[in-house]
């Protein structure tokens, strides 16, 4: 495993790191969930990205990976890096959903107590929230380490300008921001947009997520919707959609083959190694309905350098 130092801070992360949004909840069977878990661990994936909201039902995921790390983790507490997050809706009323301190709070209790730990390496405010105050929504963070209930904070979903002003409050608070987790693919390229520069320049690491564009940056779709894909499942709660899978798009992972092949590289480990030749990327969360795609995943690793042509024949294919 390669691991990377996450801004400038004492923390290293690995290059790939596993995410439970979906295939984590109770409809999961968790002999799978666990072996997905393990095959990641044994080959140095020691950072798992968790939410309140992940399932379904929302909490699911943190319940299942408590439950694995009960079971099977437990002597390995110290070897792994566990982050939690609250922002999106997680129970009805007022105080179940985006920034107060009020809500987030109560959420890492609740994620705590889900996970069966005393405290998260790491703890995100999950989306910005346009009528909270943003010095409230820090405060909570920098309390929640206060409290020693998480070690490090960090952002997800914001924009250049927000991340700015949200990193400036916590160094002030004394807390400083770890980390932010935007979307990132060679679909969606916006954090190449000021934020990429501006995490650099503050000294602040950056992981990616969604980086195969919930599988359209693999070979599976090339040939229509197989029913056991994400798609062809129609999960709830955003995941990615028949409707979302146009010919256009299709057209352009066609094109985006063909470079990987050349490459000697599966689409999707191309997509991931594309991800991670920005030295300003510390990870990427990688999602997985099964052991086998960690594996392939971590082929990328051997190599993730990019020829100029290359770069200018995906530019070209993006474009
Ligand atoms: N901060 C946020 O707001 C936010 C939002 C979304 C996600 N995240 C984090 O990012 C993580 C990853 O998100 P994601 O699941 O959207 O990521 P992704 O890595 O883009 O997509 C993962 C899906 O792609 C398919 N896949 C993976 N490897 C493959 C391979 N080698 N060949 C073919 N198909 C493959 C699998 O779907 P199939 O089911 O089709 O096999 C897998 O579940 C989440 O778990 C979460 O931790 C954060």
């Amino acid at each position: 495993m390669l691991y990377r130092r996450c801004g400038k801070s004492g923390v290293l992360l690995p290059a790939i790191s596993l995410g439970l949004w979906q295939n984590f909840g109770e409809v999961d069977a968790i002999a799978n969930c666990r072996d997905i878990v393990k095959t990641a661990f044994n080959h140095g994936i020691t950072h798992f990205d968790l939410a309140n909201n992940y399932g379904p039902p929302s909490g699911a995921a943190e319940q299942t990976f408590g439950r694995i790390l009960k079971e099977d983790l437990a002597p390995y507490r110290d070897e792994l890096f566990i982050s939690t997050k609250a922002g999106y809706l997680m129970w009805d009323g007022p105080y179940g959903n985006w920034g107060s301190k009020k809500y987030l709070v109560a959420s890492l209790d609740q994620s705590l107590k889900r996970l069966g730990l005393e405290y998260v390496d790491l703890f995100y405010h999950h989306r910005p929230d346009p009528d909270t105050p943003l010095e409230e929504t820090m405060t909570a963070l920098n309390l929640m380490v206060r409290q020693g209930k998480a070690l490090y904070v960090g952002i997800s979903n914001y924009g250049p300008a927000e991340a700015a002003k949200a990193i400036k409050i916590l160094r002030e608070l004394g807390t400083p921001c770890l980390i932010h987790q935007p979307k990132y693919s060679m679909l969606v390229r916006t954090p190449e947009d000021g934020l990429l520069d501006l995490l650099e320049q503050e000294g602040v690491g950056c992981i990616a997520f969604s980086s195969l564009a919930q599988g359209l940056l693999t070979n599976k779709y090339l040939s229509g919707v197989p029913a056991d894909s994400r798609a062809g499942r129609g999960l709830p709660n955003g995941a990615i959609t028949t409707s979302g899978i146009t010919e256009e798009t299709i057209a352009r992972v066609r094109l985006l083959n063909e470079v990987a092949e050349s490459r000697n590289q599966s689409l999707a480990q191309m997509a991931l190694s594309w991800i991670l030749k920005d030295s300003r990327i510390t990870s990427l969360v990688l999602g997985a309905s099964k052991p086998a795609q960690v594996i392939d995943a971590l082929t990328a690793l051997s190599n993730i350098t990019f020829t100029h042509q290359e770069l200018k024949q995906i530019d070209l294919i993006l474009a």
